[in-house]
């Protein structure tokens, strides 16, 4: 098929999977226990260190002028990501003098996605899949902020951050279009895509089951 119709295709697969990513009845579930915010968004820091270092990695390890330039640009957003939300934290009066975001060194989504070496596998992970799950994550995180009071976190996710996101996965969508052009190409980004959600659902469940944590912001 045509690289639009696959990838129009891939979105429409992708988006499935993702309207069960979080159901929207946890939402209401949780709406008792505690919000748990500086946790939430230290899992932030964690995943905005690791998108920025993941861009910075490809963006060495690629020919491709045009995804150079994408993941310079994703580098420095997530960069920019990780300084407003730390920013945000201190004036929430937590203190990050003694926090390095990883600690516990980098989650199975970075290594999965760090292995990639193939342009059209990385593009339809990284940025196609893995920017629409920080999408539809944030818009449940913002909706969990504001149902808590917590005006401040909302704003700065949906003003900035969730709009840099939804940038990176409209990169992802044009770069796709241009290399998902062959049956091959389509198959390979059609599993990375696959892999990319199946390793964020796993990852989810373990939060909820072994931590308790759910909604916490993407990237
Ligand atoms: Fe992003
Ligand atoms: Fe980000």
């Amino acid at each position: 098929m045509d690289a639009a119709t696959f990838v129009a295709q891939l979105g429409a697969a992708n988006q499935e999977i993702l309207d069960r990513l979080a159901p929207a009845e946890t939402l209401v579930a949780e709406s008792g226990g505690d919000l748990g915010l500086e946790t939430l968004l230290k899992i932030a820091l964690k995943n905005e260190i690791e998108a920025t270092e993941l861009a910075a990695r490809w963006l060495v390890t690629t020919d491709d002028v045009d995804l150079k330039v994408a993941l310079a640009r994703q580098a420095g957003d997530e960069a920019k990501h990780y300084r407003l939300i730390a920013g945000h934290l201190q004036e929430m009066g937590v203190d990050l003098t003694d926090f390095h975001p990883l600690a516990q060194g980098y989650g199975p989504l970075f290594n999965y996605l760090d292995g990639l070496t193939d342009p059209v596998e990385r593009v339809a992970a990284g940025q196609f899949t893995r920017e629409a799950i920080a999408v539809v994550k944030n818009e449940q995180f913002i909706a969990l902020c504001e149902s808590q009071g917590a005006h401040a976190t909302a704003t700065l996710y949906r003003d900035i951050i969730q709009k840099d996101e939804a940038y990176h996965q409209l990169l992802g969508r044009d770069i796709l279009l241009r290399l998902a052009t062959t049956p091959e190409a389509q198959e390979r980004a059609r599993q990375a895509a696959t892999r990319t959600l199946e390793l964020a659902e796993e990852l989810q469940y373990l939060a909820l089951t072994k931590m308790g944590i759910h909604h916490a912001p993407g990237c």
